[in-house]
Protein backbone atom coordinates (compact mmCIF):
# COMPACT_ATOMS: atom_id res chain seq x y z
CA UNK A 1 0.00 0.00 0.00
CA UNK A 2 1.38 3.34 -0.63
CA UNK A 3 0.72 5.92 1.82
CA UNK A 4 -0.51 9.15 1.22
CA UNK A 5 -1.88 12.16 3.78
CA UNK A 6 -6.13 10.56 3.04
CA UNK A 7 -4.37 6.76 4.02
CA UNK A 8 -2.76 8.46 7.20
CA UNK A 9 -6.05 10.44 7.94
CA UNK A 10 -8.31 6.89 7.67
CA UNK A 11 -5.85 5.18 10.16
CA UNK A 12 -5.63 8.11 12.20
CA UNK A 13 -9.46 8.03 13.08
CA UNK A 14 -9.55 4.35 12.96
CA UNK A 15 -7.07 4.00 15.36
CA UNK A 16 -6.71 7.48 17.42
CA UNK A 17 -10.80 7.54 17.82
CA UNK A 18 -12.58 9.71 20.12
CA UNK A 19 -9.00 10.07 22.12
CA UNK A 20 -7.22 13.41 21.77
CA UNK A 21 -3.53 13.48 20.42
CA UNK A 22 -1.16 15.32 21.74
CA UNK A 23 2.27 15.56 20.38
CA UNK A 24 4.91 16.69 22.96
CA UNK A 25 8.40 17.02 21.88
CA UNK A 26 11.23 19.87 23.46
CA UNK A 27 11.22 21.76 19.90
CA UNK A 28 8.21 23.83 19.07
CA UNK A 29 7.75 23.35 14.81
CA UNK A 30 6.97 27.18 14.51
CA UNK A 31 9.02 30.18 16.56
CA UNK A 32 8.08 33.84 16.83
CA UNK A 33 10.43 35.99 17.38
CA UNK A 34 11.15 40.05 16.82
CA UNK A 35 12.61 41.25 13.73
CA UNK A 36 12.94 44.90 12.97
CA UNK A 37 10.36 45.80 15.66
CA UNK A 38 7.91 43.43 13.76
CA UNK A 39 6.76 39.77 14.60
CA UNK A 40 7.77 36.66 12.26
CA UNK A 41 7.78 33.21 12.62
CA UNK A 42 10.75 30.72 11.76
CA UNK A 43 10.48 27.21 11.10
CA UNK A 44 13.45 25.33 13.16
CA UNK A 45 15.79 23.14 11.57
CA UNK A 46 15.96 19.77 13.47
CA UNK A 47 14.31 16.53 12.23
CA UNK A 48 12.16 15.83 14.53
CA UNK A 49 10.12 18.56 13.81
CA UNK A 50 10.61 18.80 10.06
CA UNK A 51 9.21 14.83 10.42
CA UNK A 52 6.69 15.95 12.37
CA UNK A 53 4.99 19.17 11.52
CA UNK A 54 3.43 17.56 8.04
CA UNK A 55 1.58 14.64 10.18
CA UNK A 56 0.36 17.25 12.57
CA UNK A 57 -1.39 19.28 9.39
CA UNK A 58 -3.45 15.81 9.15
CA UNK A 59 -4.09 15.15 12.51
CA UNK A 60 -4.91 17.90 14.05
CA UNK A 61 -4.16 17.49 17.48
CA UNK A 62 -2.33 19.75 20.06
CA UNK A 63 1.63 19.91 20.25
CA UNK A 64 3.30 20.89 23.64
CA UNK A 65 6.05 22.20 23.30
CA UNK A 66 9.05 24.61 25.12
CA UNK A 67 8.43 27.97 23.81
CA UNK A 68 11.54 29.49 22.50
CA UNK A 69 11.10 32.54 20.61
CA UNK A 70 11.92 35.94 21.45
CA UNK A 71 8.11 36.81 20.84
CA UNK A 72 6.20 33.40 21.84
CA UNK A 73 4.52 35.06 24.48
CA UNK A 74 2.64 37.51 22.29
CA UNK A 75 1.04 35.23 20.13
CA UNK A 76 -0.97 32.62 22.35
CA UNK A 77 -4.11 32.79 24.23
CA UNK A 78 -4.97 32.58 27.66
CA UNK A 79 -4.16 28.91 27.50
CA UNK A 80 -0.81 29.69 26.01
CA UNK A 81 -2.02 27.87 22.75
CA UNK A 82 -1.87 29.65 19.36
CA UNK A 83 -3.13 27.88 15.89
CA UNK A 84 -0.09 26.69 13.58
CA UNK A 85 0.91 26.95 10.90
CA UNK A 86 0.03 30.69 11.30
CA UNK A 87 -0.54 31.39 7.38
CA UNK A 88 -2.89 28.20 7.23
CA UNK A 89 -3.69 26.92 10.62
CA UNK A 90 -4.19 23.22 11.33
CA UNK A 91 -3.29 22.56 14.96
CA UNK A 92 -2.78 24.23 18.17
CA UNK A 93 0.82 24.47 19.61
CA UNK A 94 0.73 24.69 23.49
CA UNK A 95 4.00 26.53 25.02
CA UNK A 96 5.48 25.87 28.32
CA UNK A 97 7.40 28.68 29.32
CA UNK A 98 10.75 27.76 30.96
CA UNK A 99 13.23 29.89 32.89
CA UNK A 100 16.62 30.31 32.44
CA UNK A 101 18.09 27.88 34.72
CA UNK A 102 15.55 25.34 33.65
CA UNK A 103 16.46 26.02 29.84
CA UNK A 104 20.24 25.25 31.20
CA UNK A 105 19.58 22.73 33.08
CA UNK A 106 17.14 20.23 31.79
CA UNK A 107 18.06 21.73 27.50
CA UNK A 108 21.21 22.39 27.71
CA UNK A 109 22.34 20.61 30.25
CA UNK A 110 21.15 17.34 30.81
CA UNK A 111 19.46 16.80 27.37
CA UNK A 112 22.62 18.17 25.03
CA UNK A 113 25.53 17.63 27.85
CA UNK A 114 25.04 14.17 28.97
CA UNK A 115 22.04 12.34 26.61
CA UNK A 116 23.13 13.64 23.51
CA UNK A 117 27.40 12.42 23.95
CA UNK A 118 26.09 9.82 25.52
CA UNK A 119 23.79 8.18 22.91
CA UNK A 120 25.29 9.47 19.82
CA UNK A 121 28.74 7.24 21.13
CA UNK A 122 30.26 10.91 20.04
CA UNK A 123 34.15 12.39 20.71
CA UNK A 124 33.04 14.39 23.28
CA UNK A 125 32.39 12.93 27.04
CA UNK A 126 28.66 12.76 28.24
CA UNK A 127 28.95 15.24 31.98
CA UNK A 128 26.54 14.18 34.16
CA UNK A 129 25.28 17.07 36.61
CA UNK A 130 23.41 16.69 39.39
CA UNK A 131 21.32 20.03 38.94
CA UNK A 132 20.91 19.09 35.40
CA UNK A 133 19.76 16.34 36.11
CA UNK A 134 17.16 17.97 39.10
CA UNK A 135 16.19 20.54 36.36
CA UNK A 136 15.47 17.98 33.39
CA UNK A 137 13.15 15.86 36.20
CA UNK A 138 11.62 19.62 36.91
CA UNK A 139 10.74 20.06 32.92
CA UNK A 140 9.29 16.78 32.70
CA UNK A 141 7.09 17.08 35.16
CA UNK A 142 6.16 20.46 33.68
CA UNK A 143 5.30 18.78 30.32
CA UNK A 144 3.74 16.43 32.23
CA UNK A 145 1.17 18.67 34.15
CA UNK A 146 0.75 20.84 30.73
CA UNK A 147 -0.54 17.60 29.19
CA UNK A 148 -2.58 16.55 32.18
CA UNK A 149 -4.68 19.79 32.19
CA UNK A 150 -5.21 19.47 28.72
CA UNK A 151 -6.27 15.75 28.42
CA UNK A 152 -8.69 16.16 32.23
CA UNK A 153 -11.00 13.19 31.82
CA UNK A 154 -10.44 12.57 28.34
CA UNK A 155 -9.32 9.65 26.61
CA UNK A 156 -6.31 10.38 25.05
CA UNK A 157 -2.77 9.22 23.31
CA UNK A 158 0.00 11.02 23.98
CA UNK A 159 2.74 10.48 21.64
CA UNK A 160 6.41 12.13 23.27
CA UNK A 161 9.25 13.10 21.14
CA UNK A 162 13.10 12.72 21.62
CA UNK A 163 15.10 12.59 24.43
CA UNK A 164 14.69 15.32 26.19
CA UNK A 165 11.65 13.86 27.49
CA UNK A 166 12.54 10.70 28.88
CA UNK A 167 10.72 10.40 32.34
CA UNK A 168 7.12 11.81 30.62
CA UNK A 169 5.35 8.67 29.95
CA UNK A 170 5.37 7.95 33.75
CA UNK A 171 5.01 10.76 35.15
CA UNK A 172 1.77 10.60 33.23
CA UNK A 173 1.02 7.33 33.59
CA UNK A 174 1.28 8.17 37.76
CA UNK A 175 -1.97 10.57 37.52
CA UNK A 176 -3.90 8.93 34.97
CA UNK A 177 -3.38 4.73 33.85
CA UNK A 178 -6.09 5.29 31.47
CA UNK A 179 -3.64 7.08 29.01
CA UNK A 180 -2.17 5.53 25.85
CA UNK A 181 1.61 6.56 25.64
CA UNK A 182 4.18 6.08 22.40
CA UNK A 183 7.41 7.24 22.44
CA UNK A 184 9.71 7.77 19.56
CA UNK A 185 13.89 8.73 20.12
CA UNK A 186 15.00 10.21 17.44
CA UNK A 187 18.69 9.76 18.04
CA UNK A 188 20.86 6.63 18.52
CA UNK A 189 20.38 4.14 21.84
CA UNK A 190 23.85 3.24 22.46
CA UNK A 191 25.25 -0.39 22.81
CA UNK A 192 24.82 -1.39 27.12
CA UNK A 193 28.81 -0.84 26.96
CA UNK A 194 28.39 3.07 26.62
CA UNK A 195 24.99 3.46 28.29
CA UNK A 196 25.94 1.84 31.50
CA UNK A 197 28.07 4.39 32.48
CA UNK A 198 24.49 6.94 33.20
CA UNK A 199 24.25 7.28 36.87
CA UNK A 200 20.98 8.17 35.86
CA UNK A 201 20.18 5.14 34.16
CA UNK A 202 17.49 3.12 35.80
CA UNK A 203 15.12 5.99 36.11
CA UNK A 204 15.27 6.75 32.74
CA UNK A 205 15.19 3.04 31.55
CA UNK A 206 11.86 3.11 33.83
CA UNK A 207 10.49 6.48 31.92
CA UNK A 208 10.85 4.44 29.22
CA UNK A 209 9.54 1.53 30.38
CA UNK A 210 6.32 3.15 31.27
CA UNK A 211 5.37 3.61 27.47
CA UNK A 212 2.95 1.39 25.74
CA UNK A 213 5.15 1.74 22.65
CA UNK A 214 8.46 2.65 21.82
CA UNK A 215 10.02 3.42 18.80
CA UNK A 216 13.82 3.70 17.43
CA UNK A 217 14.95 4.90 13.87
CA UNK A 218 16.70 0.78 12.96
CA UNK A 219 16.13 -2.28 14.45
CA UNK A 220 19.97 -2.12 15.30
CA UNK A 221 19.22 0.46 18.22
CA UNK A 222 16.11 -1.50 19.50
CA UNK A 223 18.96 -4.61 19.60
CA UNK A 224 20.84 -1.99 22.17
CA UNK A 225 17.88 -0.73 23.79
CA UNK A 226 16.61 -4.35 24.53
CA UNK A 227 20.71 -5.66 25.69
CA UNK A 228 20.45 -2.54 27.88
CA UNK A 229 17.56 -3.95 29.86
CA UNK A 230 18.76 -7.32 29.72
CA UNK A 231 21.83 -5.96 31.36
CA UNK A 232 20.48 -3.04 33.87
CA UNK A 233 17.01 -4.72 34.62
CA UNK A 234 15.10 -7.37 36.03
CA UNK A 235 12.45 -7.34 32.62
CA UNK A 236 11.30 -10.11 31.24
CA UNK A 237 12.01 -9.62 27.32
CA UNK A 238 9.83 -11.27 24.58
CA UNK A 239 11.92 -11.77 21.40
CA UNK A 240 9.22 -13.45 19.28
CA UNK A 241 6.72 -10.08 20.41
CA UNK A 242 9.36 -7.97 20.34
CA UNK A 243 8.59 -6.49 23.91
CA UNK A 244 9.19 -6.27 26.89
CA UNK A 245 7.54 -6.63 30.76
CA UNK A 246 8.72 -4.42 33.27
CA UNK A 247 6.76 -3.74 36.57
CA UNK A 248 3.95 -5.92 35.29
CA UNK A 249 3.37 -3.62 32.31
CA UNK A 250 4.32 -4.45 28.48
CA UNK A 251 6.11 -2.11 26.08
CA UNK A 252 6.11 -3.03 22.56
CA UNK A 253 9.47 -2.30 21.18
CA UNK A 254 10.04 -1.28 17.13
CA UNK A 255 11.79 0.25 14.48
CA UNK A 256 10.31 3.17 12.43
CA UNK A 257 12.86 4.71 10.30
CA UNK A 258 11.08 8.31 9.81
CA UNK A 259 10.96 10.38 6.27
CA UNK A 260 10.38 13.42 4.76
CA UNK A 261 6.97 14.71 3.43
CA UNK A 262 7.70 13.36 -0.18
CA UNK A 263 5.48 14.35 -2.73
CA UNK A 264 4.74 18.36 -0.84
CA UNK A 265 8.97 18.89 -1.19
CA UNK A 266 9.08 17.62 -4.23
CA UNK A 267 5.87 19.12 -6.01
CA UNK A 268 7.15 22.62 -3.83
CA UNK A 269 10.57 21.83 -5.31
CA UNK A 270 9.06 21.97 -9.62
CA UNK A 271 7.45 25.67 -9.03
CA UNK A 272 8.16 28.60 -10.54
CA UNK A 273 9.07 30.43 -7.10
CA UNK A 274 11.61 27.82 -6.73
CA UNK A 275 13.39 28.62 -10.38
CA UNK A 276 13.51 32.36 -9.08
CA UNK A 277 15.10 31.18 -5.80
CA UNK A 278 17.62 29.42 -7.51
CA UNK A 279 18.14 31.93 -9.84
CA UNK A 280 18.38 34.27 -6.81
CA UNK A 281 21.44 32.16 -4.81
CA UNK A 282 23.09 31.15 -7.50
CA UNK A 283 23.65 35.27 -8.28
CA UNK A 284 24.23 35.20 -4.65
CA UNK A 285 26.82 32.88 -4.48
CA UNK A 286 28.23 33.91 -7.51
CA UNK A 287 28.06 30.46 -9.42
CA UNK A 288 29.56 30.71 -12.81
CA UNK A 289 28.06 28.50 -16.18
CA UNK A 290 29.85 24.92 -15.28
CA UNK A 291 30.73 25.18 -11.66
CA UNK A 292 30.24 22.06 -10.18
CA UNK A 293 28.10 22.85 -7.21
CA UNK A 294 28.33 20.59 -3.77
CA UNK A 295 26.03 21.91 -0.88
CA UNK A 296 26.10 20.88 2.54
CA UNK A 297 23.18 21.32 5.43
CA UNK A 298 23.68 20.73 9.13
CA UNK A 299 24.12 22.14 12.19
CA UNK A 300 26.89 23.42 13.94
CA UNK A 301 27.11 19.61 15.83
CA UNK A 302 29.86 17.68 16.52
CA UNK A 303 28.05 14.63 15.54
CA UNK A 304 27.49 15.68 11.64
CA UNK A 305 31.11 15.46 10.97
CA UNK A 306 31.40 18.64 9.35
CA UNK A 307 35.10 19.22 10.07
CA UNK A 308 35.90 15.58 8.72
CA UNK A 309 33.91 17.00 5.38
CA UNK A 310 36.66 20.46 5.18
CA UNK A 311 38.95 17.69 5.62
CA UNK A 312 37.39 15.84 2.76
CA UNK A 313 37.56 18.44 0.84
CA UNK A 314 41.33 19.65 1.77
CA UNK A 315 42.65 16.62 0.72
CA UNK A 316 40.32 16.57 -2.79
CA UNK A 317 42.03 19.79 -4.00
CA UNK A 318 45.38 18.22 -3.10
CA UNK A 319 45.20 15.48 -4.87
CA UNK A 320 43.18 16.38 -7.96
CA UNK A 321 43.99 20.22 -8.17
CA UNK A 322 42.87 19.83 -11.88
CA UNK A 323 39.52 20.75 -10.13
CA UNK A 324 40.73 24.30 -8.60
CA UNK A 325 38.27 27.20 -10.00
CA UNK A 326 35.91 24.75 -11.57
CA UNK A 327 34.47 23.22 -7.99
CA UNK A 328 32.40 25.01 -5.21
CA UNK A 329 31.00 23.84 -1.84
CA UNK A 330 28.44 25.65 -0.16
CA UNK A 331 27.81 24.55 3.17
CA UNK A 332 24.63 25.82 4.74
CA UNK A 333 25.97 25.62 8.90
CA UNK A 334 22.88 25.87 11.46
CA UNK A 335 23.69 27.42 14.62
CA UNK A 336 23.26 25.76 17.28
CA UNK A 337 23.39 24.64 21.28
CA UNK A 338 25.98 27.75 21.70
CA UNK A 339 25.39 28.25 25.52
CA UNK A 340 27.42 24.76 25.52
CA UNK A 341 31.60 25.11 25.37
CA UNK A 342 31.91 22.08 22.74
CA UNK A 343 29.61 23.53 20.22
CA UNK A 344 31.17 26.69 20.42
CA UNK A 345 34.43 25.72 20.08
CA UNK A 346 33.28 23.76 17.35
CA UNK A 347 31.96 26.78 15.46
CA UNK A 348 35.46 28.64 16.19
CA UNK A 349 37.28 25.36 14.84
CA UNK A 350 35.47 25.46 11.66
CA UNK A 351 35.32 28.82 11.06
CA UNK A 352 38.92 28.41 11.34
CA UNK A 353 39.51 25.57 9.10
CA UNK A 354 37.05 27.27 6.54
CA UNK A 355 39.44 29.93 6.20
CA UNK A 356 42.66 27.88 6.21
CA UNK A 357 41.82 25.71 3.18
CA UNK A 358 40.10 28.40 1.31
CA UNK A 359 43.60 30.42 1.80
CA UNK A 360 45.42 27.16 1.01
CA UNK A 361 43.48 26.41 -2.40
CA UNK A 362 41.62 29.70 -4.14
CA UNK A 363 42.72 31.64 -6.72
CA UNK A 364 42.56 35.38 -7.07
CA UNK A 365 38.66 34.76 -8.60
CA UNK A 366 37.57 31.68 -6.90
CA UNK A 367 36.74 30.52 -3.35
CA UNK A 368 36.44 26.81 -3.13
CA UNK A 369 34.34 26.73 -0.11
CA UNK A 370 31.09 29.20 0.78
CA UNK A 371 30.05 28.65 4.51
CA UNK A 372 26.65 30.28 5.27
CA UNK A 373 25.22 30.65 8.43
CA UNK A 374 22.19 32.49 7.50
CA UNK A 375 19.00 31.84 8.37
CA UNK A 376 17.48 30.19 4.88
CA UNK A 377 13.53 29.66 4.57
CA UNK A 378 12.09 26.59 3.00
CA UNK A 379 12.15 28.05 -0.27
CA UNK A 380 15.40 28.94 -0.03
CA UNK A 381 16.73 25.70 1.51
CA UNK A 382 14.89 23.87 -1.65
CA UNK A 383 16.51 25.92 -4.16
CA UNK A 384 19.72 25.07 -2.49
CA UNK A 385 19.23 21.49 -3.48
CA UNK A 386 18.41 22.10 -6.64
CA UNK A 387 21.10 23.85 -7.86
CA UNK A 388 23.68 21.48 -6.17
CA UNK A 389 25.26 18.77 -8.73
CA UNK A 390 25.70 16.99 -5.22
CA UNK A 391 25.12 16.90 -1.52
CA UNK A 392 27.27 15.52 1.04
CA UNK A 393 25.80 14.72 4.68
CA UNK A 394 28.59 13.15 6.39
CA UNK A 395 27.77 12.45 10.08
CA UNK A 396 29.94 10.91 12.51
CA UNK A 397 26.48 9.29 13.62
CA UNK A 398 23.53 10.11 13.01
CA UNK A 399 20.14 8.26 13.92
CA UNK A 400 18.62 8.76 10.32
CA UNK A 401 19.72 12.29 8.70
CA UNK A 402 16.24 13.55 6.84
CA UNK A 403 18.98 15.69 5.21
CA UNK A 404 19.42 13.75 2.22
CA UNK A 405 16.21 12.52 2.32
CA UNK A 406 15.10 16.39 1.40
CA UNK A 407 17.44 16.22 -1.32
CA UNK A 408 16.36 13.42 -2.83
CA UNK A 409 12.87 14.37 -2.76
CA UNK A 410 13.90 17.80 -4.60
CA UNK A 411 15.27 15.95 -7.47
CA UNK A 412 12.90 15.21 -9.74
CA UNK A 413 15.20 16.14 -12.79
CA UNK A 414 16.83 12.97 -11.64
CA UNK A 415 20.68 14.95 -11.72
CA UNK A 416 22.23 15.27 -8.32
CA UNK A 417 24.55 12.54 -6.41
CA UNK A 418 24.09 11.86 -3.14
CA UNK A 419 27.45 11.32 -1.00
CA UNK A 420 26.25 9.57 1.93
CA UNK A 421 27.87 8.85 5.61
CA UNK A 422 27.54 5.27 5.95
CA UNK A 423 27.27 5.48 9.65
CA UNK A 424 23.88 7.69 9.72
CA UNK A 425 20.76 5.31 10.12
CA UNK A 426 19.56 6.29 6.35
CA UNK A 427 22.28 4.73 4.78
CA UNK A 428 20.87 1.38 5.42
CA UNK A 429 17.83 2.15 3.28
CA UNK A 430 19.80 4.55 0.23
CA UNK A 431 21.85 1.88 -1.24
CA UNK A 432 21.53 4.52 -4.31
CA UNK A 433 23.88 7.06 -2.36
CA UNK A 434 27.73 6.89 -2.89
CA UNK A 435 28.81 5.50 0.85
CA UNK A 436 31.83 7.58 2.19
CA UNK A 437 33.65 6.87 5.66
CA UNK A 438 33.97 10.51 6.82
CA UNK A 439 37.31 9.69 8.88
CA UNK A 440 38.88 8.01 5.64
CA UNK A 441 40.34 11.23 4.07
CA UNK A 442 41.49 9.60 0.82
CA UNK A 443 38.73 7.62 0.16
CA UNK A 444 36.10 10.50 0.88
CA UNK A 445 38.36 12.89 -1.82
CA UNK A 446 38.37 9.96 -3.88
CA UNK A 447 34.48 9.87 -3.79
CA UNK A 448 34.01 13.43 -4.25
CA UNK A 449 36.30 13.20 -7.77
CA UNK A 450 33.89 9.98 -8.73
CA UNK A 451 30.89 11.80 -8.08
CA UNK A 452 31.91 14.80 -10.52
CA UNK A 453 33.34 12.34 -12.99
CA UNK A 454 29.67 10.26 -12.77
CA UNK A 455 27.84 9.89 -16.43
CA UNK A 456 24.86 11.69 -16.40
CA UNK A 457 22.93 7.94 -16.98
CA UNK A 458 24.70 6.63 -14.05
CA UNK A 459 23.48 9.92 -12.02
CA UNK A 460 19.84 9.09 -13.58
CA UNK A 461 19.43 5.47 -12.27
CA UNK A 462 21.15 6.39 -9.06
CA UNK A 463 18.74 9.04 -8.04
CA UNK A 464 15.57 7.07 -9.29
CA UNK A 465 16.36 4.49 -7.46
CA UNK A 466 16.89 7.03 -4.21
CA UNK A 467 13.55 8.73 -5.07
CA UNK A 468 11.30 5.33 -5.59
CA UNK A 469 12.85 4.43 -1.86
CA UNK A 470 11.82 7.72 -0.11
CA UNK A 471 8.85 8.04 -1.90
CA UNK A 472 7.55 4.67 -0.67
CA UNK A 473 8.90 4.85 2.58
CA UNK A 474 7.03 8.26 3.01
CA UNK A 475 6.85 10.10 6.27
CA UNK A 476 3.01 9.02 6.30
CA UNK A 477 3.84 5.87 6.00
CA UNK A 478 6.27 6.29 9.11
CA UNK A 479 3.33 7.59 11.02
CA UNK A 480 0.97 4.85 9.64
CA UNK A 481 3.31 2.09 10.91
CA UNK A 482 3.89 3.79 13.97
CA UNK A 483 -0.33 4.35 14.68
CA UNK A 484 -1.13 0.54 13.36
CA UNK A 485 1.22 -0.96 15.77
CA UNK A 486 -1.34 0.66 18.57
CA UNK A 487 -3.98 -1.50 17.45
CA UNK A 488 -1.81 -4.46 19.26
CA UNK A 489 -1.82 -3.01 22.42
O1 LIG B 1 16.58 14.33 14.63
C1 LIG B 1 16.07 15.35 15.21
C2 LIG B 1 17.02 16.13 16.09
O2 LIG B 1 18.31 15.72 15.93
C3 LIG B 1 16.59 16.04 17.51
O3 LIG B 1 17.03 14.91 18.09
C4 LIG B 1 17.03 17.34 18.07
O4 LIG B 1 16.21 17.71 19.10
C5 LIG B 1 16.87 18.24 16.90
O5 LIG B 1 17.02 17.47 15.76
C6 LIG B 1 17.73 19.46 16.81
O6 LIG B 1 18.26 19.93 17.96
P1 LIG B 1 17.74 21.18 18.79
O7 LIG B 1 16.28 20.95 19.00
O8 LIG B 1 18.52 21.10 20.03
O9 LIG B 1 18.00 22.39 17.99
Amino acid sequence: MHWTKSQLNKTIKKIIGNRLLIIASNREPYIHVYKEGKIEYIRPVGGAVTALDPIMRVCKGTWVAYGSGSADREVVNKNNEVEVPPEAPKYKLRRIWLNKDEENGYYYGYSNKAIWPLCHMAYTGPSFDEVDWAYYKIVNRKFANTILDIVKDKKAFVWIQDYHLMLLSKLLKEKNKNLLTAHFLHIPWPNPEAFRICPQKIEILEGLLANDLLGFHIRYHCNNFVETLRLEMEARIDKEKNSVTYGGHETLIRAFPISVDFEETSKAADSKEIKNTMRKLREEFAVKDGTFVMVGLDRIDYTKGLIEKIQGLDRFFEKFPQYKGRVLFIQKGGLSRMHIPEYKALNERLNSLVEEVNWKHSTEKWLPILFIKRHMSRKEVIALYKIADACIVSPLHDGMNLVCKEFIATRNDLDGVLLLSQFTGAARELGGAMFVNPYDRENFAKAIKKAIELPREKKEKRMKRLRAVVKENNIYKWAGKFLEELKKI
